[in-house]
């Protein structure tokens, strides 16, 4: 038989005075409890919801990320899980795994989960791309994909990036192989398939470069009016806002309240401020650089907040950390784009998200 420590047996008569105490607790003097101090998150201060693109790998096997994920956002986007080649990497094959996983874990969390994205022309499967046929069975493959995925997580995902960059730089149609196959209104269809699979999801059109300048920003705001004019279901706007420390405000602001003034949701949805947009491969980090960023972060999320409240969906960054943005990887340079840098603590940009809604 085991013996019983001396400390346990302490610890053992401490609880059963406890107990006892609570029993007469008219008579006895309550200890005063200690109650842990209040800590200012992302979530708990912006009065809109804050997301992040969330990398499921990294959830499955990083604490300290999913930690930070768990404590600071309410709202969470899959970075490439409901992706086409992730969801539907062949013809006849779904596979929801890594979405699933997202989805539970939004769930057991309390955090919303916007879908991103249902039309792209990038992150197709080679099924895709190699498909051949008429436009008909082009038409079924776009309407096919859109169902079977919006249905699947139908009361699961509260809004959908519909159609993902579907607009040039010089603002013609992209000439992506949707455009190719199916004309200009495969847009509009591909909002009626969604919203046929789930009449109360909220859709969006999601794309880059609204800051750019006119050109883009223009072309976009004319194709979201013409759907909504045409009685198209759509319900907001994504602006990506992937910018740099050297965006100027009267762009960021033309982009924000421009997107605004058509009157639909407004979504900052892949937030980031890239310090090294020249791709100098020497630059390190400094504290002045951080001030830079922090004093674009603020006027970003001020901009957004004096936006009617009821078009506020909310600011996603894309990707939680310096150390898991796509940026430094995607455009082969260093690069500090977030609020958190790679030791997972917060950055003079994350104060300066907050100091945007003081
Ligand atoms: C990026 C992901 O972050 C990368 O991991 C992936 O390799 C490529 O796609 N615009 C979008 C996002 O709409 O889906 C992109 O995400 C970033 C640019």
């Amino acid at each position: 038989m085991k013996k019983v420590s001396t400390v346990t047996k302490i610890i053992l008569s401490v609880s059963l005075l406890t107990f006892s105490c609570a029993k007469n607790k008219a008579t006895s003097i309550e200890p005063t409890p200690i109650l842990p101090i209040a800590e200012t998150t992302l979530q708990a201060t912006l009065p809109f919801p804050m997301g992040a693109a969330v990398n499921v790998s990294l959830l499955k096997s990083n604490s300290n990320y999913r930690n930070l994920v768990v404590k600071e956002f309410n709202s969470i986007t899959a970075e490439n899980a409901m992706k086409f080649a992730s969801v539907h990497p062949s013809k006849d094959v779904y596979n929801f795994a890594d979405a699933d996983y997202l989805v539970d874990f939004a769930k057991a969390n309390g955090k919303r989960v916007h879908g991103h994205t249902l039309n792209w022309y990038k992150s197709l499967p080679d099924w895709v791309t190699n498909f051949q046929g008429t436009t008909a069975d082009w038409e079924n493959l776009l309407k096919t994909h859109i169902q079977a995925v919006v249905s699947y997580f139908k009361g699961k995902v509260v809004s959908w990036d519909v159609v993902n960059e579907a607009i040039d730089e010089d603002g013609t149609m992209r000439n992506s192989i949707w455009l190719q196959k199916l004309g200009a209104d495969y847009i509009g269809r591909a909002f009626q398939y969604a919203h046929e699979a789930d009449p109360d999801a909220l859709l969006f059109y999601n794309d880059y470069g609204h800051e750019f300048g006119p050109t883009k920003r223009i072309a976009i705001l004319n194709l979201v009016t013409s759907l909504k004019n045409k009685g198209i279901p759509i319900d907001g706007i994504g602006l990506q806002m992937h910018t740099r420390v050297t965006q100027s405000d009267a762009n960021l602001a033309s982009a924000i309240n421009l997107a605004a003034a058509t009157g639909l949701k407004i979504h900052i949805s892949e937030l980031d401020i890239a310090l090294n947009p020249d791709n100098n491969q020497a630059l390190t980090y400094t504290s002045a650089l951080g001030e830079q960023q922090a004093v674009k972060y603020k006027f970003i999320v001020k901009t957004y907040n004096a936006i009617p409240k009821s078009q506020q969906f909310g600011i996603t960054t894309w990707n939680v950390t310096d150390a898991d943005s796509w940026i430094p990887s995607n455009y082969n340079r260093p690069d500090w784009p977030l609020p958190f840098d790679a030791q997972y603590q917060r950055k003079a940009a994350y104060q300066g998200i907050l100091d945007g809604v003081k």
